[in-house]
């Protein structure tokens, strides 16, 4: 078996992926119909076509726009489970499943709605395919911390069944730090927390959600090593860098896929994670990554199963499953 096909095969994690990301124009067309929406696309290749992004901002108009196609319980429960069917042909056996609830709830969808339909698929996909997930609530940082306050005290009743609070939308002109009290609440509640920084914004939002914010993983990440110093200190501190290669390029944060800063993370020592962002809107899932990023960057079989390992390792799962499933990944990738 060559390198990619080994890689393809191996059982995953992935820890950055938005269920709203994952809708694909065939299933926002079919929930408009289900739901009597008007939707303001003429046919799905149209809704394809738009699919041309030139920078983070465009991409969430559109994103946040076809969202509203998702309105009820079996809306969200249909997504979960669109995603983790697709995902289970990259032999994802684990997802950090990222939501957001605000986009929902300001169009009058209610947050238990959210929530039980995404479980509701997760749970059919545990049973089906023994897949594992776990859901993570994103505040949208275009908006005021007191929104996310809001969000977080609607969220309480319900706590236990969210697993860890990020941060996401706009980054430019949002820092972390608009978020230092509310993440410490979340702390407080005992949950783990990550923030997206670093995508389009400087390396200075990366320190900031490490030392203000306290997260445990950075979402994507790729403008640290801009900074040679943060780029050190992630290095030694291991922190997770969960890197979503083809949305970079979608979102034109590198022109083309060799322009990536992959290499220059692995070469750093940076404990770098492969992820898909928004699958549906950037070119393809986990699998259709790694194919892209081999295409460019040729790694070996021990690159890979690093690559690999650091997910599962940066997993927000108990110690004896981490281990069950890093054995898994030493005995397919090191045959
Ligand atoms: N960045 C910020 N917010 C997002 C993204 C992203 O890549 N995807 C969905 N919301
Ligand atoms: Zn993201």
């Amino acid at each position: 078996m060559d390198v990619l096909q080994r890689a393809l095969s191996c059982p995953k994690a992935e820890l950055h992926v938005h269920i709203e990301g994952t809708l694909e124009p065939e299933l926002a067309f079919a929930l408009a119909q289900r739901n009597n929406i008007d939707f303001p696309h003429a046919s799905i290749e149209d809704l394809r076509a738009a699919y041309d992004f030139s920078d983070l901002q465009s991409f969430l108009d559109l994103y946040y726009a076809c969202a509203d196609v998702l309105r009820t319980e079996a809306d969200f429960s249909d997504l979960m489970l669109a995603y983790l069917r697709r995902a289970r042909e990259d032999n994802v056996i684990h997802a950090e499943i990222f939501f957001d609830p605000q986009t929902h709830t300001a169009r009058g969808v209610a947050f238990e709605t959210v929530l039980n339909g995404l479980e509701a698929g997760a749970a059919i996909a545990q049973a089906e395919w023994g897949m594992s997930t776990r859901l993570i609530l994103c505040f949208l940082r275009h908006l005021p911390e007191e929104d996310a306050f809001a969000t977080l005290d609607a969220t309480l009743p319900f706590i236990d069944r969210v697993h860890g609070f990020g941060l996401d939308s706009s980054e430019k002109g949002h820092p972390p730090s608009k978020f230092e009290r509310v993440f410490a609440r979340c702390r407080e509640l005992g949950k783990k927390v990550v923030a997206h920084a670093g995508e389009e914004g400087p390396p200075a939002y990366i320190v900031e959600a490490l030392d203000v914010l306290k997260v445990s993983r950075i979402d994507h990440g790729v403008r640290a090593i801009e900074d040679a110093a943060l780029t050190q200190r992630l290095a030694h501190d291991q922190i997770a860098l969960t890197v979503c290669p083809l949305s970079n390029v979608r979102l034109c944060v590198f022109k083309d896929m060799r322009q990536h800063s992959l290499p220059a993370m692995l070469a750093a020592g940076l404990r770098v994670t492969l992820n898909s962002d928004d699958p549906a809107y950037f070119g393809g899932y986990l699998g259709d990554n790694i194919r892209a990023v081999q295409a460019a960057f040729d790694l070996d079989a021990e690159t890979w199963c690093l690559l690999f390992r650091n997910s599962f390792d940066a997993a927000f799962v108990d110690d004896e499953k981490k281990a069950l499933w890093l054995s898994r990944v030493d005995a397919h990738m090191q045959p």
